[in-house]
This record gives structure tokens, C-alpha cells and sequence, in this order.
């Protein structure tokens, strides 16, 4: 089942405090966002990657392409302030009617099991996201005081790949920018529109590297994958 996948990768890393883009942070051998492309290079489904950088990053990202041979990158765009702009940007360059994933550089270890679950899913209904069942309890806080404890079995962790049929999502960010919309997540200017986001169960190894301390969960998956592998 084929789709198409939009990398944003625009970002700058901010709250990583490193001096360039966190995606050009060594994980081992290579940067975060030479695994996240890998991925896609990889799965049959996926038939073209499109990144979206910023311009500082134009020339690494291009050598990164060529050395790895990531044959699936057909287009390299430049990208906006916000999230949302840039993954706006990626979109216009899509013309033909098709399954889109937005999946964000920064989560470089998404298995393509979950990947394939979702692009099923979302042929059906429209529009899905992969998505883990949080953990913890969540409370909601305001100025120092709980105001409410939050039911954690309706509660889950919303990751990307998050996946729609193109005209859906174009819709989706049209209507956001008409309406000046500023959104969290892909889905939900979806959600926006009055149409139905499905989940899909994926894994916690699936984490966004944010912050430093990421960085050691990060090498503990990688090793931890070679272990699986060598057994
Ligand atoms: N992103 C993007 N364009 C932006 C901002 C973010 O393409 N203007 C991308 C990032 O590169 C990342 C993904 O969106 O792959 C998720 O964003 P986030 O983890 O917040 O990354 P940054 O915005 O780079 O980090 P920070 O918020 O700490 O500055
Ligand atoms: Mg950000």
C-alpha cells in the first residue's frame, strides 16, 4: 500500500541547547535525521520523501542525501518559523491524490510495523495518528493548584507518523490558515474540521529527541535494538 512521506525538519532545536539544528546530532555513526530518513528509504510502501529544512542546514542536508543515497528524497523545501508552516510549505508540493504522512525528523526510531498499521488504517477512515497510552497521571494545574485529575485510561501520548489522504489534509491546512489556527499536531486541524482522527497503538521506543537527557535514551534504544538483533 503506497504513501508518501513529508519530513519536517526545519526546526532549530531550541531546547536542546546544542549550536546547530538537534538533528545533526551524532547518534554512533551517523545524525538523528539520517535514521529518520532511513526508515522510509527502507519501506516498499513509501514512494518519496520530501524534506523540509531550513536554510543553515541546505548544504548538510543535500551532502547527507547524496552520501547516504537516499534515492526516495525527490524534493528538498525550505521550511517555516513554525512547525506548522513548514509542514504547510511541504504539503503544496504535492499534487496527486495519495496517503501523506507528516512524520517529524526528531523521532528517528518509528518502526515500519506501525508505519504499515497506520497506512491501512488511514486508506479506511481519513485520518490516523500513532499514538501510546500514557503512563503516568495527569493532572490539570493552574497557578500551583490542581484543578482536575484527568481519567488515564481515555489518556494517550500522541506521536507522528500521523496520516491522512491528501485532499483531507490539504483542507485541514487551508482552513487553519484562513483562520489564523494554530495547531499542536497535524491532526488536530483535522480534528478542526469536524472529521474523525483515529489511533493507532504504536511503541514508546517512538520518542521525540527534545532535550538533552533524550540523547541517553536514544543510545540506550540503538543499543538495545543491536542486542535484539544479535539474539
Ligand atoms: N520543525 C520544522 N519547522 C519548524 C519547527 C520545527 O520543520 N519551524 C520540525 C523539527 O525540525 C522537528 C519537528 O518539527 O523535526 C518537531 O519539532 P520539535 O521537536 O519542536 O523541534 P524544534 O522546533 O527544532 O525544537 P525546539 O522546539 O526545541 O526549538
Ligand atoms: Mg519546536
Amino acid at each position: 500500500m503506497e504513501y508518501k512521506v513529508i519530513i519536517p525538519a526545519a526546526g532549530m532545536g531550541k531546547r536542546m541547547g546544542f549550536e546547530k539544528n538537534k538533528l545533526r546530532i551524532h547518534l554512533l555513526n551517523k545524525p538523528i535525521i539520517a535514521y529518520t530518513i532511513e526508515v522510509f528509504e527502507k519501506d516498499p510502501w513509501c514512494s518519496s520523501i520530501l524534506l523540509v529544512i531550513n536554510e543553515q542546514d541546505r548544504t548538510f542536508m543535500e551532502e547527507l542525501v547524496k552520501t547516504s543515497k537516499f534515492s526516495k528524497v525527490k524534493e528538498i523545501v525550505k521550511g517555516g518559523q513554525e512547525r506548522q508552516e513548514s509542514v504547510y510549505k511541504g504539503l503544496k508540493k504535492i499534487e496527486k491524490e495519495s496517503i501523506v504522512l507528516v512524520h517529524d525528523g526528531a523521532r528517528p526510531f518509528v518502526h515500519v510495523d506501525d508505519i504499515h498499521k497506520l497506512v491501512q488504517v488511514t486508506s479506511r477512515k481519513g485520518a490516523a495518528v500513532l499514538a501510546v497510552p500514557v503512563k503516568d497521571t495527569i493532572k490539570r494545574v493552574k497557578e500551583g493548584v490542581i484543578q482536575e485529575t484527568l481519567v488515564r485510561s481515555e489518556l494517550w501520548s500522541i506521536q507522528t507518523p500521523q496520516a491522512f489522504h491528501l485532499s483531507l489534509l490539504k483542507q485541514a491546512y487551508d482552513k487553519a490558515e484562513q483562520e489564523k489556527y494554530i495547531g499542536t499536531d497535524d491532526a488536530s486541524l483535522v480534528e478542526n474540521m469536524g472529521h474523525k482522527v483515529e489511533i493507532v497503538k504504536g511503541n514508546y521506543n517512538n520518542i521525540k529527541i527534545t532535550t538533552q537527557e533524550d540523547l541517553l535514551f536514544a543510545h540506550a534504544i540503538i543499543n538495545n535494538n543491536d542486542l535484539l538483533k544479535k539474539s
